[in-house]
């Protein structure tokens, strides 16, 4: 099955879907990028094009190479576009509804032999398959952040997913250079049920006042070698994202460990949602980024 893909859909041109379009882009496959607006597009593709730019400037891909793979991406917004998609990777706002929605429309559009995925952080693979009309040919593939530097790539199997289906997504991560880790199908797999929780306590620390943002993450780089502190990472995974993890294992394991700090819910309900719009626990709008608390 791996040997048709050829081409590729990506849905949602945001962080991750920009991410995805651009290593998929540079190993060669055509990519069709699809979001709700013209305005969004072009920020998708200007993503792509300034990583692209900064990798030819320190010599990691060539003007050649980034000229034909901003060729190969076409956007569009609306799913009719992506008919001859032989796999399309949804990364689309992290909320099942707007997923299902999206799975429940897009299948009308493809071929019936299209691979379906998503890049869900979290939210159940069985579900998600069980609104499209081929559960057995979709699959999770959860990217990292950023796509171009991460090299982890989680396989997620929901319970109708085929063997063939598994076998062709792995393989369209081999193509990609990325290696694969599975995981079974339990509310944000492996990486995010371990990192979510400990981003969470890094939010609750801080709500209690131990320490300050900058306390937290220097106590975290230096005292536990971690590259990032939490809350630096949680404005660059988009803290509507850290909290949607957070709502879905809180839900989804029925567990109290895992409430979302009240701190997390009022900064999303402000609209500080982390690099992405400029403010989360720092503050991005001036030279160098200045803690919130
Ligand atoms: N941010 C991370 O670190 C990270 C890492 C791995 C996986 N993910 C997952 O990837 C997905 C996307 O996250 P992101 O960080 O790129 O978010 P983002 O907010 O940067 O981008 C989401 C994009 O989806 C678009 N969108 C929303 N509804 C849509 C629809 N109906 N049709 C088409 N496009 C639509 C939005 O316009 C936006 O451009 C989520 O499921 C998230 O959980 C995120």
């Amino acid at each position: 099955m791996d040997g048709q893909i050829r081409t590729l859909g990506v849905i949602g041109a945001g962080q991750m879907g920009s991410g995805i379009a651009h290593v998929a882009a540079a190993a060669g496959f055509d990519v069709v990028l699809n979001d709700l607006s013209a305005d969004r597009l072009n920020a998708g593709l200007a993503t792509i094009n300034g990583t692209m730019t900064r990798l030819v400037k320190k010599g990691g891909m060539t003007e050649e190479a980034r000229a034909e793979a901003l060729s190969r991406i076409t956007t569009a917004d609306s799913f009719a576009a992506l008919g001859d998609c032989d796999l399309v990777i949804e990364a689309a706002t992290e909320n099942e509804a707007v997923k299902r929605k999206i799975f429940s429309t897009l299948c009308a559009s493809l071929k019936p032999t299209t691979l379906l995925a998503s890049n869900t952080s979290s939210i159940s693979i069985t579900r998600l398959a069980s609104v499209t009309d081929r559960p057995e040919r979709f699959i999770g593939i959860h990217f990292m952040n950023p796509v171009p530097r991460m090299q982890l790539v989680e396989l997620i199997r929901g319970i109708q997913t085929v063997p063939a289906t598994f076998e062709a997504a792995k393989g369209f991560i081999d193509r990609l250079g990325k290696t694969p880790t599975v995981s079974e199908d339990f509310p944000a797999f492996i990486v995010n049920r371990i990192l979510l929780p400990m981003i969470n306590e890094a939010v609750y620390v801080l709500h209690e006042g131990v320490g300050s943002v900058e306390a937290i993450d220097t106590a975290m780089k230096l005292g536990a070698n971690h590259p990032m502190g939490p809350l630096q990472l949680a404005d660059f995974i988009g803290l509507d994202t850290c909290l949607a993890v957070m709502q879905v294992l809180y839900e989804g394991l029925a567990d109290s460990k895992y409430r979302p700090c009240p701190l997390l819910v009022k900064y999303v309900e402000a609209g500080w949602l982390g690099r992405k719009t400029q403010r989360g626990f720092y503050d991005y709008r001036g030279e160098i980024p200045i803690p919130t608390r």
